[in-house]
Formats: C-alpha cells, structure tokens, sequence
C-alpha cells in the first residue's frame, strides 16, 4: 500500500477556469439547499482535472471556500482516497492492481517492469515526464487480472512482455490500446469455454 505522497512544490494559487466553474455548477445543482458540501469529491476530481491530473494544497483550500466548509475537512477527503493524487504525476499514469487476484497472476512481474523501465520506486515520474506508476488495491476487473489503469482507461490480462510493448509504444509516440490483451471481450471466459465445467477447451 501506498503511503499518500504531497508535493513539496505548491502553486500558490488554484481556481476553477470556466469549464470547471460550469461543471462545478452543475454538480452543486444536484444537491439540495444546504447539502452542497456533499459536492466535496467531485470537487477534488474537477481539480485534479483541470490541474494535470494532480491537487495542489492551494485547490482545496479553494474548494474549502466554494463549499464553505472548513479546510481540514477537504484535506482529510482528498488524503484518505487513493483516487485523488496530491503530487505531479506522468501524463501516463499506471495505477498496477496488487490485490490477491491480480497478485496470483503475475501482478508483482509488472511491478517489476515499471521499476525497471519508468522509475525505481513508485509516484516517482520519469526523466522525460511521460509516465509515473503505482500500486492499487483492487479496481474491480479481477476476472482479467492482472490488470493496470493507464489514466481513464482499463488494460488487462496483461503479461511483462506486454507491459514492456505498451511502455516502448508510449516511449515512440504510438498509440496504445486498452481493453483486454488476450483478445477476450469485457469478461467472457478464455479458450471459447461456455461454463466453468468445460474442460474441452480449458
Ligand atoms: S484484484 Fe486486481 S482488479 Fe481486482
């Protein structure tokens, strides 16, 4: 587990631009009179948003002000949910899965591969500023484990070999594929197998 890293580098001023403002509004709108400190983690995922996929100390402040609500209440929210980062992260950020399913199938072996080819130790980005990684607990595709999140997108049934292509392909500029990389469809058994009892194909 990951301990929740600050960055030490803080701009000293965030505020929503008008694309956030907008969805910011929107959201508040859902909430009934009174309840708008409710919009806290949409708040912070707006933030994050808008700011290179990171949260300054400056935003929650910001969103503290919006939502009046004390600045201690916002910092616990966005330091307890592994979801909100709080330091720089790369353009590419893997979040690896290492919770027991994915840890079975090899997820320590990408581990591996990211300390070899991004950076030694996780939340750490890469000397070109492409990519960062760290370690997950379970992001609910157990079924095609072990599996990554690379910013929104899911890639699974992953293997080093593959990481290591999905990496050189990032690195060369070329576009990278999410979805399962055994060719299988959401969760839908390997080998064409229709129950857990067919063998034939196992
Ligand atoms: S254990 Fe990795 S996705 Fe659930």
């Amino acid at each position: 587990m990951s301990i929740k890293k600050i960055s030490k580098n803080q701009p000293e001023k965030f505020e929503f631009n008008n694309e956030s403002l907008k969805l910011a509004n929107k959201i508040i709108s859902n909430y009934p009179m009174g309840k708008q400190q409710s919009a806290v983690m949409a708040f912070l995922y707006i933030a994050q948003r808008q700011n290179d996929n990171w949260i300054p100390l400056s935003a929650m402040k910001y969103i503290a002000k919006y939502l009046e609500m004390p600045y201690i209440k916002v910092y616990e929210v966005a330091t307890f949910y592994t979801m909100y980062n709080l330091a720089p992260v790369g353009k590419y950020f893997f979040q690896v899965c290492t919770t027991t399913p994915c840890m079975l199938r090899g997820a320590y072996k990408l581990v591996d591969v990211c300390k070899k080819k991004i950076s030694q130790n996780e939340n750490v980005v890469s000397n070109d500023g492409d990519i960062s990684w760290m370690e997950v607990e379970c992001l609910g595709a157990c079924v095609n484990a072990p599996m990554m999140q690379i910013n929104d997108d899911y890639y699974e049934d992953l293997d080093e070999k593959k990481l290591d292509k999905i990496i050189e392909n990032i690195k060369n500029g070329q576009n990278i594929e999410p979805g399962s990389y055994k060719g299988r469809k959401s969760s839908e058994p390997e080998n064409n197998r229709i129950t857990l009892m067919d063998s034939k194909n196992a």
